[in-house]
């Protein structure tokens, strides 16, 4: 029989990728840049898989375009990129990367929080410049991190990672989230705030809520009017959770001190961004998953969801699990 078709829509690392290319006729999109959605709307018509990054826009035209689509794999944890919905209507199920990042992309945020608050880039780019002339008794003053308050806005799995890191810097930490965890605040010394509160009492606020109607930026004017003016915005979890023109005003008015984001609206952010002209927003391009070991288990757990969708077996990591509920899974 032959090898089922599937199209990988970037080069990933070689411990999913020797995989994929073991088991199945597989087409690797070689270049930098994504394809255009014109063109992976081409590639995947003949395909019986797909295994597709956050950069590609997987929609119900798409999964039309491809009768003999019966799998969907994501290599990361995030899929706001995916219909999942219309995947469900389909029966197509959609894989995903939950728990192998947790801890990568916690001890990501943690840097980026500690690196905006003792402004660790504007520290450097002052050394090579050339501006250091001598110890300074107010050069680049920060925000200390130990025993101030941290703001979690979700407290999933990342969430609940930065609470673990912040208690060894004696940090008192608010979660919000629309799911309380009780059961979780006496052992991990956390407390439960409504959002508001959260705002207005935080020194820290990082974000680990997944993009969806109800997160899409629910950091805007209203909340950063609320927020302390020393008070720094981490975002390592998806862009458009922020209003990137209210977050230019609030680091631009000092109606907060600093941001340190991962992600930002849009992705890649164009050189243009006035937010790039503000020396208090730390900006990186989306890497806090990007450890050696944690893109290499993202990519195997891509190809395992991947292999296991086109054998018909049910995903390992599957983001919409009531697609088994349906009895209507393509190819099934
Ligand atoms: C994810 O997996 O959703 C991250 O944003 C990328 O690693």
């Amino acid at each position: 029989m032959a090898n089922p078709r599937v199209f990988v829509t970037r080069i990933i690392p070689d411990a999913g990728l020797k995989v994929v290319l073991e088991q199945c006729d597989a087409e690797v999109w070689p270049e930098e840049l994504p394809p255009p959605y014109e063109v992976l709307l081409q590639k995947v018509k003949g395909c019986d898989g797909l295994l597709s990054l956050l950069t590609d826009r997987i929609n119900p035209q798409l999964m039309d375009a491809a009768p003999h689509l019966r799998v969907i794999s994501q290599m990361a944890v995030g899929f706001d990129n995916v219909d999942a919905k219309a995947a469900t209507e389909r029966g197509i199920p959609v894989g995903n990367t939950p728990g192998v990042l947790t801890d990568t992309t916690a001890d990501f945020a943690f840097t980026l929080l500690m690196a905006a608050a003792r402004r660790v880039v504007e520290g450097m780019d002052y050394v090579r410049a050339g501006k250091w002339k001598t110890w300074g008794p107010t050069l680049l003053l920060g925000q200390d991190i130990h025993h101030a308050t941290l703001g979690l806005i979700g407290f999933g799995r990342i969430g609940q990672g930065m609470a673990r890191r912040a208690s060894g810097f004696d940090m008192r930490v608010l979660y919000y989230d629309v799911y309380r965890r009780e059961d979780l605040e006496k052992s991990m010394g956390v407390v439960y705030a409504d959002l508001d509160t959260l705002l207005r009492e935080s020194d820290f606020v990082s974000l680990h809520t997944d993009l969806n109607p109800q997160t899409r930026h629910i950091i805007n004017d209203d909340a950063f009017a609320k927020m302390k003016p020393s008070a720094i915005l981490i975002n390592s979890a998806r862009g458009p959770i922020v209003d990137p023109d209210a977050l230019y005003r609030a680091l631009r008015d000092g109606k907060i001190a600093g941001a340190g984001l991962d992600v930002t609206e849009p992705e890649p952010l164009p050189a243009s961004s006035p937010l790039l002209s503000l020396p208090n927003c730390l900006i990186v391009p989306h890497i806090a998953s990007s450890s050696v070991k944690t893109r290499g288990r993202m990519a195997e757990m891509a190809a395992s969801n991947l292999i296991a969708g086109l054998r018909g077996e049910r995903l390992p990591y599957c983001a919409n699990p009531e697609v088994y509920e349906r009895g209507n899974l393509r190819g099934g």
